[in-house]
This record gives structure tokens, C-alpha cells and sequence, in this order.
């Protein structure tokens, strides 16, 4: 396995993402250490999702640059993939299929020896505590048991680096309690992971670092000890008080505001549109 001299599997230098003239990614830096857990928030829309869909290849950066364990993410993907694991914001299985089916057709689809694949669905089957569920059809499930499937299809690779976006959404407590549970042994096992939340209280438990991107440029980077250190006007702030400290109380439900205006839209605004 490459490695990087100083211990960085992800390097993250300028990554810019146009949509026309909307800037939804913006000179967007940072480093993440190979074993930590990289929390990595920011207000809807801030542009989380569209970095994470380009570091892990899905998307062409409109210019800057990002290397995983030294290989750039645009020009040398193939090798990228393959240390790479990603649960997305949407829930990727075929409600057809059975648990061990879904598993078994992505381990194909990633070119894994039959051995592994088995192996590998096995174990990871076990480990999210699906057993009792492998043979019955996806498409009955909960929403938190698709999502323990959904991360075993993304362990299917072995990757040295998982990116978790918004993996505890809408999940019950006792789901949310066990995938952070399974996040925190994935990592003490030497997996990095980024993870995206909206629940401060999740990225400050699991994370050794955050970032916090708004309108697409990172506003903050450090140890959640640190970043509370900036809220001044009281004794014990939280990292929500960081949070709306830093990227302010305005719900974000304008739209690309960042974009400019267009004829037809008289103040400049409009609902956003997830074109994907
Ligand atoms: N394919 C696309 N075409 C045009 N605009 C896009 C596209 N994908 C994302 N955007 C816009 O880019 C901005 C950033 O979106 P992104 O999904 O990265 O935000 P996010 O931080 O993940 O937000 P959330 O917390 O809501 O998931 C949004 O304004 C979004 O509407
Ligand atoms: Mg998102």
C-alpha cells in the first residue's frame, strides 16, 4: 500500500465544483490523517455531498486537486476505487433482492473473487447483527436494517478509507446507536473515515477533527476542543454554539445564492433544485 511521509491518506488542495456559474465546491483544502475520524458539517447545502462524490471519483472537479494515498482522484480513479468505500446520502440496494443477493451482485460488480465475496458478505452481514435477515427481500425491510445492508455493501472492498454521508439520517435511536458503535470499532481497526451529520453531538463524539464548510468554502478546521474555544459569551458552549456561531442562524433554503441572479427571479433567489 502507498503512504504518504507525513500520514496523510486524503489531501484535499483548492477543490473547486461549478454548476454553470454557481460555485457549489470553493478552493476547498484540507488533509485527512490516515486512522482518524474527520467529521466534516456544514448547513444544507453547503457542499459536503458534491466534495464527497468527488473524492471518491463520481464527479469531475472543476479544477483544484486531491490525492488518496497519493493517487490524484481525476487521472489515476481506478487505483482511488479501490481503497475507497462510500455510503451516499441515498440508500443504494435493489429491494428485489434478497440481503445476501445485494451483496453478492455489488461484490460482482466490484470484479471480487467468489471467496471473498462469500467471506466478506459473511462477515459483514454478522458484524451489522443482519443474520437473522440475510435471505429475505431488502424491499421489506426498515429503514435502518436497508441501511446496515447499504454499509456492509460499502465494506464489500475492504477500503482503507470509508466516507459516511449523513449515515444515521432518519434512523431510530437504537439503529443510530449501533451504526456509531460499528463506526468507532470499523475505525479502531485502522479504518479513516469522513463523516457527514447534521447531529453535533454524533460529529463531536465520534470525530478527532472537523471541518466546517458553508456556502462551499471551509470556515473551520480543528479539534471539537478547540473550535469551542472561539465562543466566548459562554461558560460551556456546545459544538451547535460553534456551528451557529460560525456559519450564522439564516436557514438555508434559498437556493444557489452564490450564483448570479438570473432574468425572471427579481430578487436573485430561488428554491434549490437538486439536478443530479
Ligand atoms: N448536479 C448539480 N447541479 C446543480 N447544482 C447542484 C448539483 N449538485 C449539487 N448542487 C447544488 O450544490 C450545492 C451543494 O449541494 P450539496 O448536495 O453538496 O450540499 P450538502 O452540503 O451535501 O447539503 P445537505 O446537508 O442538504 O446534504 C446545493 O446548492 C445544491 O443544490
Ligand atoms: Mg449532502
Amino acid at each position: 500500500m502507498t503512504q504518504n511521509t507525513i500520514g496523510n491518506i486524503l489531501e484535499v488542495r483548492n477543490l473547486t465544483k461549478k454548476f454553470g456559474n454557481f460555485v457549489a465546491v470553493d478552493q476547498v483544502t484540507f488533509d485527512i490523517q490516515k486512522g482518524e475520524i474527520f467529521g466534516f458539517l456544514g448547513p444544507n447545502g453547503a457542499g459536503k455531498s458534491t466534495t464527497i462524490r468527488m473524492l471518491t471519483t463520481l464527479l469531475r472537479p472543476t479544477s483544484g486537486k486531491a490525492t488518496l494515498l497519493n493517487y490524484d482522484i481525476v487521472n489515476q480513479s481506478d487505483k482511488v476505487r479501490k481503497h475507497i468505500g462510500l455510503v451516499a446520502e441515498k440508500i443504494i440496494l435493489y429491494d428485489r433482492l434478497t440481503a445476501r443477493e445485494n451483496l453478492e451482485f455489488f461484490g460482482n460488480l466490484f470484479h471480487l473473487p467468489q471467496t471473498d465475496i462469500k467471506e466478506r458478505t459473511r462477515k459483514w452481514i454478522a458484524r451489522l447483527d443482519m443474520e437473522n435477515w440475510v435471505n429475505a427481500q431488502v424491499g421489506t425491510f426498515s429503514t435502518g436494517m436497508k441501511q446496515r445492508i447499504n454499509i456492509a455493501r460499502a465494506l464489500l472492498t475492504e477500503p482503507d478509507i470509508l466516507f459516511l454521508d449523513e449515515p444515521t439520517l432518519g434512523l431510530d435511536p437504537q439503529t443510530t446507536h449501533l451504526i456509531r458503535q460499528f463506526i468507532r470499532e470499523l475505525n479502531e481497526q485502522g479504518v479513516t473515515i469522513l463523516l457527514t451529520t447534521h447531529d453535533m453531538l454524533e460529529a463531536e463524539e465520534l470525530s478527532n477533527r472537523i471541518a466546517i464548510i458553508d456556502h462551499g468554502k471551509i470556515v473551520a478546521q480543528d479539534t471539537a476542543e478547540n473550535l469551542k474555544k472561539i465562543v466566548s459569551e459562554k461558560d460551556h458552549p456546545t459544538l451547535e454554539d460553534v456551528f451557529l456561531q460560525i456559519t450564522g442562524t439564516q436557514i438555508r433554503d434559498t437556493g444557489n445564492e452564490r450564483m448570479t441572479p438570473t432574468h425572471g427571479h427579481r430578487f436573485g433567489f430561488r428554491k434549490t433544485s437538486r439536478v443530479r
